[in-house]
């Protein structure tokens, strides 16, 4: 945070250090005391001298100045930011998960195969796919793992000019990025009006050296591909494959399911959908599911049940699918994360698991309609988890969605993703999630309908905001640029 921009409302109270003050006493030592090595111990480090108190009183207050879910109303698009029940941290922290290590024998952790056994078969379910890797370690990694499956599919066949991924502009972000990096070559396909794949521009591109498309559904003006099974059928028939980017499968869960459509490879964020907390870098997990054809070039090891006991119970182990692409991640993939997710699933059931896609339509539709007439929404039909409005008016010169977004900060509420997807101008993409109340989502209405009045009566008001939060405005731009992690001059 480049600090110099930064207006500063409490006293940060940052220098604690009181020489002589001291957090923990050591105990006398029990062995004979020794020098350190000169060239180990350093003098010039000012390190606070502050008490126990004064520690757990700094870290408290800087945790108040985060907004989190747990706090109020997160609806940052194309993140899923719902609330994640805590029995799933209560299951993560089990000490038999807790305390275990990925090299141990795999005798002494068939509970944990045994969970990740049961996550992969309920992720097939989910999907309608044939097999699966928990491995990824976020949705970009399973993005790259799917890609790489693809290109490994083609160079198995012999099938070696197939170099081209198609991308959506509706795409997240991550799509071109990760196809790029499997060394494809990335073409760009439009929407068309209604905010679908523009189908005559994609059946232009398919041919001999088309590998395969790589497209998010929901997409991320949160619509349901209206042509999906021609999409779908045009890229087969062509010879390529379709990777669908499952992220946002909140809108889907128990409803539709990407191998009924016909895709052949997907990724699934379980930090997402699948109520793990997140953001701020992670950890997350990005499980790739692939159809029958696909089983064999899954990343390995894969858990499966290698024998039984002689009452029946199956005995876990570790297998390399034949025609694996290899690892791509050390060990197993973030297992407290899997652990999260299977308790999630579990405590919801099928029916739950559904619940949870109704609602979450329910909240976003119910979020576009009663703010259509206030801000401009350019595909306006029903959407999925999530729906993407303008942040201009024509007779507001000058007010921008982070002036929109900043302005919401001063309600408690944190800001919707700003400036995405690229094809929406001035973009405030909302995803309110199924886990919101009534009462929340009309309070947000209200509130993003008093910022569009104060745009046009009192502009200043949202250039400032926020004004009631820690901190005022910061140059984002600078911050990012010349981060400082610290609040001491080293130099
Ligand atoms: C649709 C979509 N795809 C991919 C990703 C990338 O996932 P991750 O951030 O876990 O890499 C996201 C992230 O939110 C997403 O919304």
């Amino acid at each position: 945070m480049a600090q110099q921009d930064v207006k500063i409302r409490e006293p940060l109270l940052i220098e604690l250090s009181t020489p002589g003050r001291r957090g923990v006493r050591f105990p006398e030592p029990d062995v004979p005391q020794a020098d350190l090595p000169e060239d180990l111990v350093r003098s010039d480090l000012p390190l606070p001298e502050v008490s126990e108190v004064d520690v757990v009183r700094h870290y408290t207050r800087l945790s108040q100045y985060n907004h989190g879910v747990d706090i109020n109303f997160y609806p940052l698009g194309s993140c899923t930011m719902k609330y994640n029940p805590k029995v799933n941290e209560d299951m993560a922290r089990l000490p038999g998960f807790l305390n275990i290590h990925p090299l141990q024998p795999v005798e002494t952790v068939q509970g944990a195969l045994a969970v990740m056994y049961t996550l992969q078969e309920a992720l097939k379910e989910i999907t309608g796919m044939a097999g699966v890797s928990l491995q990824p370690a976020a949705g970009a990694h399973g993005e790259l793992t799917g890609v790489l499956i693809i290109r490994e599919y083609h160079r198995s066949r012999g099938d070696t000019k197939r170099n081209k991924i198609l991308v959506p502009d509706s795409a997240h972000g991550t799509n071109p990025a990760s196809s790029a990096m499997s060394g494809m070559r990335v073409v760009e396909i439009p929407s068309d009006k209604r905010g679908n794949i523009d189908l005559e521009k994609l059946k232009a591109e398919c041919d001999d050296t088309l590998a395969g498309l790589m497209i998010t559904n929901p997409n991320t003006l949160g619509l349901f591909e209206e042509h999906i099974e021609e999409v779908v059928q045009a890229v087969h028939e062509a010879g390529g494959l379709v990777y669908g980017d499952g992220a946002n499968l909140n809108a889907l869960l128990g409803i539709a399911r990407f191998g009924d459509m016909g895709f052949d490879v997907v990724h699934l964020n379980l930090h997402k959908t699948f109520s793990t907390p997140h953001g701020g870098g992670g950890p997350g997990s990005g499980p790739v599911a692939v159809a029958e054809h696909l089983v064999d070039f899954l990343p390995g090891p894969v858990v499966t049940i290698v024998d039984q006991d002689e009452e029946g119970t199956p005995i876990y182990g570790f297998t390399w699918p034949e025609k694996s692409i290899g690892r791509v991640k050390a060990f197993y993939g973030h297992f407290g994360v899997m652990v999260r997710a299977l308790t999630y699933i579990l405590m919801l059931g099928a029916d739950g698991l559904r619940q949870v896609a109704e609602d979450a339509v329910l909240n976003a539709n119910y979020l576009r309609v009663l703010l259509q007439d206030t801000y401009h929404i350019p595909y306006n039909r029903l959407c999925k988890h999530e729906f993407v409005a303008e942040g201009r008016w024509p007779d507001a010169p000058g007010i921008r969605a982070l002036d929109i977004s900043k302005r919401l900060m001063d309600f408690g509420f944190h800001p919707p993703t700003n400036y995405f997807p690229l094809i929406v101008h001035e973009a405030l993409m909302i995803e309110p999630t199924e886990t919101e109340s009534k009462a929340t989502l009309d309070a947000f209405i209200d509130a993003m309908k008093q910022i569009a009045r104060e745009a046009r009566e009192n502009p200043e008001l949202l250039r400032k905001a926020p004004h009631n939060t820690p901190f005022g405005r910061v140059d984002e731009v600078r911050a990012a640029r010349q981060l400082i992690l610290t609040w001491f001059d080293w130099a």
